[in-house]
């Protein structure tokens, strides 16, 4: 298959070159900048492109890149300090630049190059450096120019090397995609348009092939990713994939039945429904701590899902809905990201249980599975749905959870999500949810007074969760969820918004 690779030095945009690239149908893989020279060989990509990284070059442990990548003869990009690293490796000269240039500034296209090919003389791009290409190498021409820099972009054609100071993988840069798409397409000649879904059909033969005439196990949760990946290892292995739905009695009304309307009768999947409430809220009893629920509710999840794992014969394989972003190891600096991501995994299911893993989504973007899955027919009200986190409701009850306020809690969701989608403002926000909290306040219902519970209601607009900004949902709808979850609700009688962003809040309050 025709691909570019990216050598990651670390930098927080590196996946989004992977996402120019794949918008712009062209298949991409990412690896670390460390990766073996046989092992960039082995892939035979068309093009490398060197990604920026925090590091100063001349540090001491500023990273490297494998002897020999530049006499491959395969053509390179190098972004911010992957254009330092050419440069310095070429023997130019880097040094610390005059200020630190972080944000818009304007590239004046000074030579004609198969890189800009198509865009205007000048264009606005995201400049995020402290150091600067001061000298170019030998046989290398300068090909864009800023006010602050004279060597914003340089190239060697001859060698098929070229390099930008700026980010052309940052959104804000204009004709960013354009020029990363020239690099594929005109300097890598790369031909074929990528699709996803042909990706797809070629691991449907993979996965027939890999699993043989073993069964493979599924813990369906009904979201996205798991959906997904089931629908293509039950096409491959039809009724052998066996599905495990645990119902850990922290689902919200209606996750339980859809996933039996959709996938036990539509789709045929063989699947079994393990009802574990009991178990699950026995062992919750009295918790308030959330890491410790989050804990206990990983641990119980696997015991059940391994205890009917174990009736399932000839099972060899477990199928997990991981997505490239789960793999992709920022090798240089783990950002904050990767800390706070740590925690989301539910448990991880143990690798004692000797099955192999089949990983189908393992090299896609969440929008591809979707748009694979469009293709498989899963329904929009699983593609498009909210994430709802693995230790579900339990988290959205402050303190200890019981099934009373389950209950209030469920019933409370219902009527917000109704709203929400009544009123055309699902698709707009990244995230809506109600939260019980574990105090109670004064009311007035008709002549008497009440003591009840408060509910607060989140909403957020983000982009993957990391960083999110409340959503600003008209009052009028607002209004509408609270007076209907009063009125319909017993055991609420206030209802507060939660306008925090994240940072400084998370998304979830447990
Ligand atoms: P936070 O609250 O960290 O959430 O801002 C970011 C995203 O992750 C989801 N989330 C979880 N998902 N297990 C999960 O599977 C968890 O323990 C968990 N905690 C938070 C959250 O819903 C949001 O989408």
């Amino acid at each position: 298959m025709e691909q570019i690779l990216i050598l990651d030095f670390g930098s927080q945009y590196t996946q989004l070159i992977a996402r120019r690239l794949r918008n712009s149908k062209v298949y991409c893989e990412i690896l670390p900048y460390s990766a073996a020279i046989e092992e960039i060989k082995g892939k035979q990509p068309k093009g490398l492109i060197l990604s920026g990284g925090p590091s100063n070059i001349y540090s001491v442990n500023a990273p490297r890149i494998s002897r020999g990548v530049f006499e491959t003869g395969i053509p390179v990009l190098g972004i911010c300090y992957g254009m330092q690293l050419i440069s310095h490796i070429k023997g130019g000269l880097v040094s610390k630049a005059r200020k630190r240039e972080y944000g818009l500034s304007e590239v004046k296209i000074v030579e004609k190059t198969p890189l800009f090919e198509g865009l205007p003389s000048k264009i606005t791009a995201w400049m995020s450096h402290g150091d600067e290409v001061k000298k170019n190498p030998p046989g290398f021409k300068v090909t864009g120019k800023t006010n602050e820099i004279s060597i914003a972009a340089m190239e060697n054609p001859q060698k098929n090397i070229y390099a930008v100071q700026f980010h052309p993988e940052v959104h804000h840069t204009q004709f960013g995609e354009k020029i990363i798409e020239n690099f594929a397409r005109k300097i890598c000649g790369v031909e074929k348009e990528w699709n996803p879904y042909d990706f797809v059909k070629e691991s449907i033969r993979k996965i027939r092939n890999e699993i043989g005439r073993l069964s493979a196990v599924c813990a369906l949760s009904g979201g996205v990713d798991s959906s997904v990946a089931a629908v293509i290892v039950n096409k491959a292995i039809g009724r052998r994939l066996n599905c495990i739905f645990v119902d850990t009695g922290l689902l919200r009304i209606g996750d339980r039945e859809r996933i039996e309307n959709i996938f036990r009768k539509r789709f045929r999947f063989n699947i079994k429904i393990a009802n574990a409430s009991g178990l699950f809220l026995s062992r919750l009893k009295g918790i308030e701590d959330p890491e410790k629920k989050r804990k206990i509710i990983g641990k119980t999840f696997i015991e059940v899902f391994e205890k009917e794992a174990k009736k399932i014969k000839n099972a060899g394989f477990l199928v997990q809905g991981t997505l490239y972003p789960d793999i992709i190891e920022s090798v240089s600096v783990k950002g904050p990201s990767a800390v706070i991501k740590s925690h989301h995994n539910v448990g991880g299911l143990p690798e004692k249980m000797g099955l192999k893993i089949v990983e189908p989504l393992k090299f896609l973007f969440k929008d591809e599975v979707r748009r694979i899955g469009a293709r498989l027919f899963i329904p929009r009200e699983i593609l498009s749905q909210h994430p709802f986190p693995g230790p579900g409701l339990a988290i959205r009850i402050i303190g200890s959870v019981t099934r009373r306020r389950l209950e209030i809690l469920r019933r409370a969701d219902k009527i917000m999500r109704q709203e929400i989608t009544k009123a055309g403002w699902y698709d707009k926000i990244w995230q809506a949810f109600c939260v019980l909290l574990p105090i109670k306040s004064v009311g007035v219902m008709g002549d008497e007074r009440s003591y009840e519970n408060v509910l607060a209601i989140r909403a957020v607009e983000s982009v993957d969760g990391m960083t999110a900004d409340w959503s600003k949902i008209p009052h009028k709808l607002l209004g509408k969820i609270s007076s209907r979850i009063i009125s319909e609700v017993k055991g609420i009688n206030r209802i507060v918004y939660d306008t925090t962003s994240k940072p400084p809040a998370t998304i979830e309050w447990e």
